[in-house]
């Protein structure tokens, strides 16, 4: 009896340091939105996360520079590493690299238009794209697609803040909750710091 005692006692110690998850400030998940008809059919050669510079291409690509950061994490917060982040939008005239595309044959060859990476340790990633252009019936996105290590995806749209296209954008305005649909809408500042007259964009990423 005795025996059985002495082992209880840690254990019941034990319980009492569990962390209580009531407390725990939770992150507002991701709103998933559509994939869209133009995700690659055939990525391009180049699937670097610089898709303002496609290699061998003599010019960088027409329109505004944009570095988009963020962590992708849970809605604990904690990081999410060796996840698989992937990004493609049209080009600085709103034509996208897709056969189905309207006027694909006019895509700016030296813009990249899909580029890929992988969230650091700290669930940190990074690309360097263009600030997105309108195309007819939408307003300025970037299509995301979040892959964790086992296998779970993702698939969401970002937005610039104090876009005016915004407001008349469906896809964007069938996010009904607020919280969700602000998570998704992202300040593109100004950077020179970073590079001159580029943008930067942080975007994080919560999943579920
Ligand atoms: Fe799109």
């Amino acid at each position: 009896m005795t025996h059985h005692r002495i082992l209880r006692r840690p254990l019941l110690g034990a319980a009492l340091l569990l962390p209580l998850p009531a407390f725990a400030q939770q992150r507002t998940e991701t709103p998933r939105q559509t994939r869209g008809p133009f995700y690659p059919v055939a990525f391009p050669a180049d699937t670097d996360a610089d898709l303002v510079r496609v290699q061998g291409a003599a010019a960088q690509a027409m329109g505004t520079v944009a570095h988009l950061r963020g962590r992708v994490t849970d809605t604990a917060g904690n990081a999410v590493a060796g996840a698989l982040v992937e990004i493609w939008q049209c080009d600085a005239q709103g034509i996208y690299r897709h056969p189905r595309a309207p006027d694909t044959d006019r895509f700016d060859t030296n813009f990249q238009g899909y580029g890929r990476t992988i969230t650091d340790a700290t669930g940190g990633y990074a690309f360097r794209t263009l600030r997105p252009a309108p195309y007819p019936g939408r307003t300025p996105h970037i299509h995301v697609q979040v892959t964790r290590p086992g296998g779970a995806v993702l698939v969401t749209q970002f937005y610039v803040a104090g876009e005016p296209l915004n407001a008349h954008d469906g896809l964007l305005n069938a996010i009904r909750d607020p919280r969700a649909r602000d998570a998704v809408i992202i300040p593109f500042i100004p950077a020179d710091r970073i590079e001159p007259r580029a943008l930067l964009a942080q975007a994080d990423i919560v999943l579920g």
